[in-house]
């Protein structure tokens, strides 16, 4: 055959396998409101930027029949492109392709991508759509998942891992998003369980349905499984490169730097802290009147709302911020904020990202559930995270800060490099109601009116105790702020912290409390 008609060859081979799963499987995904998973990496990557491995890769399985199938691909799409011009590793299962469920070549496929992406140090996205472990491959199916979190485990904390799930995720399938950093999800499209609807009903004997299960709205809100809820596949995508464009490309490097751009003139941070200290307000806004352009990108935004995490820029650098919301819940601290937080703290703290914690909190929340659900354990967590975390660390208490709240949300006792405090900050041990009723117990009982005592007990302890100034007097904050400045005090603090250079004990690892 001549070079021409080799040519032309290699493009027929080609289309065959790229129509994967065949016009019918196709458009049964399209129904659903899927894209195939050809079209999902193009609609993500730079235009023109995806270069396809392993196309030709076929299964080797022979037993149930398998023998005659085809499998175009192995079910499985792997490559590199860029996003924002940064190269990224790829990988897409196309459901059309026996339920995009996991052989032996079909695992190959991912590890190979995997493996290239830890060696180049660039993020890896993997697209999830599949059955899980394909039935008919047995044990070699098993080894792929387990081959797969290995590397998972490897690679985490030295390049970005983000899991999009546009598909069922079903069985151990689930674990390498588990292991990753970053999981997308959305509306009516994501699926993700260990044991489905049927096994539930056979074992149980309950009825539910795959959305009500494992969709997409369960993880974001209740699970904690999911980073970003999306309500198409395209939001989603316009979400995972707005995420790339805050987080660098592996542990050694910074993110990207963009152009420094001053808050929007919205609300003035000086106008959102209400006069009654009771009352709530939205940490939000105050995240926003301090961060360039007013761009605050929040990470699980409707999981454990009661803390906010996520991305936001200072002259142009990236910082992750950590805040009390006093919106819910009052702010406190709970077994899933401290899970949320902490885990977002060791993710900042590997990419070299600063930190900025915002606090406004009267503490733990007390209760038996709360206890029972292992507060104590999950409370370390946050703990934990701040005290190991050596990149810069900026705190500025505004509100409460009250009791373990305030030494776990980045105090200078767990290292905060810079404490700030606004003049209405309150640290104490505890809010002035409780600690009115304990320590003055016995000049209340005895008052000829308890409740006009009380009053005063509790005004006499604010005076005294529930303000910033004791604090300042020891040096555990550093200075007392007006609201106005707190923009132009972080961004000082973070040029000076640029080159902080700390050293832990040596050891081979911590042990956190998973
Ligand atoms: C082989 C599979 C498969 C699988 C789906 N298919 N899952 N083939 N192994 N695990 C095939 C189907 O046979 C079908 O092939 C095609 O994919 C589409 O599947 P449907 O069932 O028709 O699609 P749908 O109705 O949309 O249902 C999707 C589904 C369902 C909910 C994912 O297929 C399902 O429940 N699959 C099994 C899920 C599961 O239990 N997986 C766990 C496996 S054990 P044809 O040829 O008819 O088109 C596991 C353990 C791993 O994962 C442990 C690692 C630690």
């Amino acid at each position: 055959m001549s070079l021409k008609s080799n040519v032309l060859d290699l493009r027929k081979r080609k289309k065959e396998v790229q129509k994967g799963g065949g016009d019918k499987a196709i458009e049964q995904q399209a129904k659903m409101g899927k894209l195939t998973a050809r079209e999902r990496i193009l609609a993500l990557l730079d235009k023109n930027t995806f270069h396809e491995y392993d196309l030709f890769v076929e299964h080797t399985a022979k037993d149930f029949g398998m023998e005659s199938k085809v499998l175009h691909g192995d079910g499985v799409i792997i490559g590199t492109g860029t996003i924002h011009d940064k190269p990224v590793c790829i990988f897409a299962q196309d459901f059309t392709v026996a339920g995009g469920s996991l052989g032996l070549m079909h695992a190959r496929k991912i590890t190979k991508i995997m493996d290239h992406a830890l060696k180049m140090c660039v993020p890896l996205i993997g697209i999830n759509d599949s059955g899980g472990a394909r039935i008919q491959e047995g044990v070699n199916s098993l080894a792929g998942y387990g081959e797969i979190f290995f590397r998972n485990t490897l690679a985490s904390g030295v390049i970005p891992q983000i899991s999009v799930i546009l598909g069922p995720c079903a069985g151990g399938a689930v674990y390498s998003p588990a292991l990753t950093d970053f999981v997308f999800v959305v509306e009516d499209i994501s699926k993700m369980f260990i044991t489905g609807p049927g096994v539930i009903k056979s074992v149980l004997g309950e009825e539910i349905s795959m959305e009500e299960l494992g969709g997409a709205r369960v993880h974001a809100e209740i699970t904690g499984n999911a980073h970003f809820y999306a309500k198409t596949e395209m939001e989603c995508f316009e979400q995972i490169k707005k995420l790339i464009s805050f987080i660098p490309r592996n542990n050694l490097r910074k993110a990207m730097h963009f152009p420094p751009k001053a808050p929007l003139k919205g609300k003035k941070i000086e106008d959102i802290l209400p006069d009654d200290p009771r009352m709530p307000y939205d940490m939000r806004d105050i995240i926003k009147a301090i961060v360039d352009n007013s761009d605050f990108f929040e990470v699980m935004e409707y999981f454990a709302s009661n803390i906010i995490i996520g991305f936001g820029r200072m002259d142009g650098e990236t910082v992750g911020f950590v805040a009390n919301q006093p919106m819910v819940l009052a702010g406190v601290l709970d077994t899933d904020s401290s899970d949320k937080s902490a885990r977002f703290i060791r993710y900042c703290d590997a990419f070299n990202i600063p930190i900025v914690t915002i606090e406004d909190l009267p503490g733990y929340l007390p209760g038996v559930d709360q206890e029972h659900a292992g507060v104590i354990r999950h409370g370390a967590k946050i703990l934990y995270a701040y005290s190991e975390a050596t990149v810069p660390k900026v705190t500025v208490i505004i509100r409460k800060a009250y009791g373990g709240g305030y030494i776990a949300m980045n105090s200078r006792h767990l290292r905060a490099d810079f404490v700030f405090a606004w003049p209405t900050a309150e640290i104490a041990v505890m809010g002035p109601d409780g600690a009115a009723n304990i320590v003055f117990r016995k000049e209340i009982a005895e008052a000829e009116n308890p409740e006009e005592m009380r009053q005063q007990k509790i005004q006499e302890y604010k005076e005294k105790f529930a303000n910033p100034y004791i604090a300042a007097a020891q040096g555990y904050i550093d200075e007392v702020i007006e609201p106005k400045e707190t923009r132009s005090r972080i961004l000082h603090a973070l040029k000076v912290s640029e080159n902080k250079s700390i050293h832990l004990p040596k050891k081979k690892h911590g042990i956190p409390p998973f």
